[in-house]
């Protein structure tokens, strides 16, 4: 060996022996990392990890901060999902904090005398929302894990209520947007318009009402809420504008402990939500019948894999529309659906050269889900992790702003179906399974999702997107791992979307290239390019000796960080 190669191959071993101290130091100081849709809720949970709070503490302090400064998504007056791993115990749970239909709902309150849907009804004012749960789910969370006092975990959002923030583009942009459903309510007009016009880019936005209700939920926990006065403003507001909570249904309102959905994809092992989410279930059916196929030769985007991740979700879809609902409500097959049995018999028709027109897969149905809602990871420094998924539903909710609490109400129970068996808005179809009944839970999409190898927690994935959430966590999973990329691409490339119907390949601009595109349509796709999508917010490491990363999809400026 000459001379230079030596000092080179010394060189090397010398670099690679202080990344690797580096990688030790940095873990010895880690603090934790976190990704949110909202740089102000990325700070606030950025300063809970730096003082030594968990990651439940962290995702309770983002959870009221979000209701904050991301009114479109982030909420006290909707609901959604958190995963939780206790690492002491090496225990995953799942808390389900869905909203529920009130007490007085009914299968045809959205229908006319003829039977034909009433429009806007299950969407805007007071008669389109479902109790909510953010509330109990985040104090539930905290009374069961958390360490710092719950002041210190409300107090930075009543702050940013109290004091205000500069409204920012994305929020100018979406008020812009709704502003004429927005302005059909004087509660809301009061707070988020200025001279009849949506508050502008710039402008500051207080929030003293909502200040208020969360002090009284700081003060009085639970019943701070859902009960005192809260719950009579509530139900007076409710009930003046032809709505149907009271406070029985607010009193009533309990989040609940599940077990997750778990499943493996070669040395992976996936956590995820379970029903009253589809998400949890159709993950582990896409992957299990992807499982047996030879991924190794392509990319995301190589024709025959999107064909084939595209095969597995329109079976997978197919199944959701017949099977899935409230779990407390429907029986619902989940051992099976998530067996690898069961997935092996229904890709079994595949046919690599040739999609499969979606009728021919069943009677499949789907429904419309608006892409509103928002996700935030987080892992702490003992090694704990929380993956929240929340919302109000359509961005906004149901538009209305409860009079004197300050916060939007969701419009949660459009996720229902209003007419079993017929197409709603968007020609879609839903079941039986999910047909509005008195205190049940619709039938959600988000899937905040752990990943792990072994015993070693890899990722905290989530994202917005309606019926979209479940493929883009998939390819969030799949491009990680399975092709490898960084996280950076894992999160911001292009993606697309298959739901079984309508029957179209949806993809983001610059998802195909032209020659992938003419390839799926030689093969007998539908394709329909589309703008941009979802929100993913993800932590991950591609082993246990790495550094723990965070990103925040760049197209929606949230911040992601890593704490030391
Ligand atoms: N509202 C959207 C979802 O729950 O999937």
């Amino acid at each position: 060996m000459s001379f230079k190669k030596i000092v080179l191959a010394i060189l090397s071993i010398a670099i690679l022996f202080l990344i690797s101290c580096g990688e030790r130091q940095n873990l010895r100081y880690f603090k934790g990392a976190i990704a949110t849709v909202h740089p102000l809720a990325t700070e606030t949970g950025m300063d809970i990890l730096a003082r030594g709070g968990n990651a439940i503490d962290c995702a309770v302090a983002v959870g009221f901060t979000l209701a904050v400064v991301y009114p479109q998504a982030g909420n006290i007056g909707g609901g959604g999902f958190a995963i939780i791993y206790i690492n002491d115990s090496s225990y995953v749970t799942t808390l389900d904090f869905r909203e529920k239909a009130p007490i007085f709902a009914k299968q045809d309150m959205y229908l006319d005398t003829a039977g034909n849907i009433i429009e806007n009804a299950s969407l805007l004012g007071h008669m389109a929302v479902a109790v909510p749960g953010t509330v109990a789910g985040l104090l539930e969370m905290y009374r069961r894990f958390g360490t710092l006092p719950l002041e210190d975990l409300i107090d930075p959002a009543i702050k940013l209520a109290d004091s205000g923030f500069a409204v920012y583009e994305i929020l100018e942009q979406e008020l812009e947007a709704s502003r004429d459903q927005l302005a059909q309510f004087e509660t809301t007009r009061a707070i988020f318009f200025k001279n009849g016009e949506p508050l502008r880019k710039g402008e500051r936005l207080v929030q003293t009402d909502l200040a208020e209700t969360l002090k009284r939920i700081r003060k009085y926990g639970r019943s701070g809420f859902y009960g005192g006065r809260t719950a009579a403003l509530f139900e007076a507001s409710s009930l003046e504008a032809g709505g149907i909570i009271t406070q029985t249904d607010l009193r009533e309102y309990m989040p609940v402990w599940r077990a997750p959905i778990v499943f493996d994809f070669h040395n992976l092992r996936v956590f995820s939500m379970g029903p009253p989410s589809s998400g949890g279930i159709l993950l582990a059916q896409i992957f299990n019948m992807m499982e047996d196929f030879d991924l190794s030769s392509g990319d995301p985007y190589n024709p025959l894999f999107v064909h084939l991740f595209t095969a597995a979700c329109k079976r997978a879809y197919a199944d959701r529309a017949e099977y899935l609902g409230d779990i407390d409500f429907v029986d619902i097959p989940v051992q099976e659906l998530i067996s690898q049995g069961y997935a092996r018999n229904r890709i079994a028709d595949f046919d690599p050269t040739q999609a499969t027109p979606s009728n021919m897969i069943d009677a499949g149905h789907a429904w419309r889900e608006s892409e509103s809602t928002t996700h935030f990871s987080i892992v702490d420094q003992y090694g704990n992790a929380v993956g929240i998924t929340y919302t109000i539903n359509a961005s906004f909710g149901a538009k209305v702003i409860v009079d004197s609490l300050g916060f939007f109400l969701n419009n949660e129970m459009d996720d229902f179906v209003a007419k079993p068996g017929e197409p709603n808005l968007y020609g879609l179809v839903g079941g039986e399974a999910n047909k509005i009944e008195p205190q049940k839970r619709p039938l959600s999409s988000m899937s905040p999702t752990l990943v792990f190898r072994g015993d070693s927690l890899l990722m905290v994935t989530g994202s917005p997107g309606g019926s979209k959430i479940i493929t883009t966590v998939a390819l969030s999973i799949l491009r990680y791992f399975q092709f490898d990329m960084s996280l950076a691409h894992a999160v911001n490339q292009p993606k697309y979307h298959h739901q079984h119907l309508p029957d179209i390949l949806y993809y983001e601009i610059g998802a195909l290239e032209k020659s992938e595109a003419s390839k799926l349509e030689e093969m007998g796709y539908t394709l329909k390019e589309i703008s941009a999508y979802g929100n993913l917010n993800v932590v991950a490491r591609k082993s246990p000796e790495k550094r723990w990363e965070a990103e925040s999809d760049r197209r929606r400026r949230g911040k992601a960080a890593t704490v030391y």
